[in-house]
């Protein structure tokens, strides 16, 4: 005799689709267009049932001919009609966290592919999810179409993971290849990158590096058994590289990659995302263009790199249809791979005490005793240089300093801790002899 539960699960599956934009509207074309090869699969029937967004009247070139309409998604989250709500509206708070919060407090199942949602309120979602007996799916919401959190909450549910990093944002990992393949300039490529729909009107967002932070966040979280802190993170974005640095790094034999990276240490959780130094060799490196990768560190398994497409609607509602799959199987895993009791309270290790190697760009004036100065502040700091290059090709303007003689100066140094560096190069540019600020960029060993 079969149970309830094996008859919930052989039953068709309704969905209601909040946000028909580029994501949601793909969801539906997909699952209209393989719904018999995905029933064959499954033996169980998935269809979309409802919908919901702002305009009734815009072509979405899906056929909603047979599909209920609501106009307001709490409503469509709380509908008799559906068995599973996905939220594809997007924003941290208003209507998106009205309708999850609506649907997991009834106990339905949720898909979302929203990275801020959950940054800033994962925590309570995933415990709203599990005092009601609900799924919540976000594969989505890290790195698009790669199947980074399925990896971490079941693959290597076993394992403990050392370190987390990887290229997050397709909008500034493609602005940094092209300065980096073609010499132009950051401004000419994010110009082209939102001409080419990569990135938005006001691409801040991305290229102040936030959106990575939100992921990484995220990731974090199911990486370390810690709550979600995404304001706990050290963030620096790419508008200040420049030419002079992505030639002399390649000279280097480096590339220069925005990079999300999260690690332990004996303070707590090193979370930080800025423009990285990255060994050619390393693989990471390889990853160019708008792709996305995520490299996980674990004790066994040693390192473990997943790359490919980390936005766009065909990759983001593949992922969200396996979050919904996951979920019509009776899949049942906890929201953030442990129960929300267990998360550790999170505890930021100080950016200040990181230590790692250094690339530091420097105008200095074309005077005597320049470099001198430069020199003996960085001995007296007990800061080892690996390589000081002199590179007067690579003259770099600074907003508002006309008519001085200045040249190029790279430093590499060996590992040394952050504020060490820091006061160091306070002290240079008071002495007078550098022009502008100092460029400063991490060097990660991968
Ligand atoms: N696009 C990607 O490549 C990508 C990748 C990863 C994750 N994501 C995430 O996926 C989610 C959706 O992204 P998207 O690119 O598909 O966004 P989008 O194209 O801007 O679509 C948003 C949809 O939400 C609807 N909407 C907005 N406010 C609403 C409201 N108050 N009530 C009902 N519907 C409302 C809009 O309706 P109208 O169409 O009528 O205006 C639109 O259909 C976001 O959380 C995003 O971060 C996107």
């Amino acid at each position: 005799m079969q149970d309830h539960a094996d008859a919930a699960l052989e039953a068709p599956l309704r969905i209601g689709v909040a946000g028909l934009g580029n994501v949601g509207a793909t969801l539906v074309r997909i699952i209209q267009k393989d719904g018999e090869e995905l029933t064959r699969k499954l033996g169980r029937k998935i269809t979309v049932t409802a919908v919901c967004a702002r305009s009734r009247s815009r072509d979405r070139g899906i056929d909603a001919s047979n599909l209920e309409w609501f106009d307001d998604p709490v409503a469509l989250a709380k509908s008799d009609s559906i068995d599973l709500f996905v939220e594809l509206i997007g924003g941290e708070d208003g209507p998106a966290l009205a309708a999850v919060k609506a649907a997991l407090e009834i106990g339905r199942p949720v898909v979302t592919a929203n990275k801020a949602l959950l940054a800033r309120h994962g925590v309570n979602l995933a415990r709203a999810a599990e005092e009601s007996g609900a799924q919540l799916g976000f594969e989505a919401a890290v790195a698009g179409g790669i199947p980074v959190i399925k990896t971490l909450r079941e693959g290597l549910g076993s394992a403990r993971i050392a370190r987390v990093y990887g290229i997050m944002n397709g909008t500034c990992n493609y602005i940094l290849t092209r300065m980096g393949n073609e010499g132009i300039s950051f401004a000419e490529c994010l110009a082209d990158a939102q001409k080419l729909g990569y990135a938005e009107a006001d691409p801040s967002f991305d290229v102040d590096g936030f959106d990575t932070a939100h992921k990484l966040a995220i990731l974090a979280s199911l990486c370390f058994g810690c709550e979600i802190a995404p304001d706990e993170i050290f963030v620096e974005g790419i508008t200040s590289i420049s030419q002079a640095d992505i030639k002399v790094a390649g000279d280097l034999g480096y590339k220069i990659k925005l990079l999300g990276i999260a690690q332990r240490s004996a303070d707590g959780i090193d979370q930080r995302v800025h423009p990285t130094l990255v060994p050619k060799t390393s693989a990471v490196a390889g990853v160019d263009g708008v792709l996305n990768a995520v490299a996980l560190e674990t004790d066994h398994v040693h390192e473990l790199l997943l790359a490919g497409p980390g936005a766009g609607g065909p990759p983001t509602a593949s992922s969200v249809l396996s979050d919904i799959l996951d979920i019509a199987r009776g899949t049942k895993v906890p929201p953030l791979g442990v129960p929300v009791a267990e998360l550790t309270p999170y505890r930021r290790a100080p950016i200040r005490e990181h230590e790692g190697g250094y690339y530091i760009r420097l105008n200095v004036r074309d005077v005597p005793g320049a470099f001198a100065a430069i020199a003996t502040r960085m001995g007296a700091a007990g800061i080892s240089l690996e390589s000081v290059i002199q590179r007067p090709d690579l003259r770099v303007s600074e907003p508002g300093v006309t008519g001085t003689e200045s040249r190029t100066v790279v430093l590499l140094t060996h590992s040394t801790m952050e504020q060490t560096v820091r006061d160091a190069l306070q002290a240079i540019k008071g002495d007078g002899f550098i022009v502008g600020d100092p460029q400063m960029i991490r060097i990660e060993q991968l």
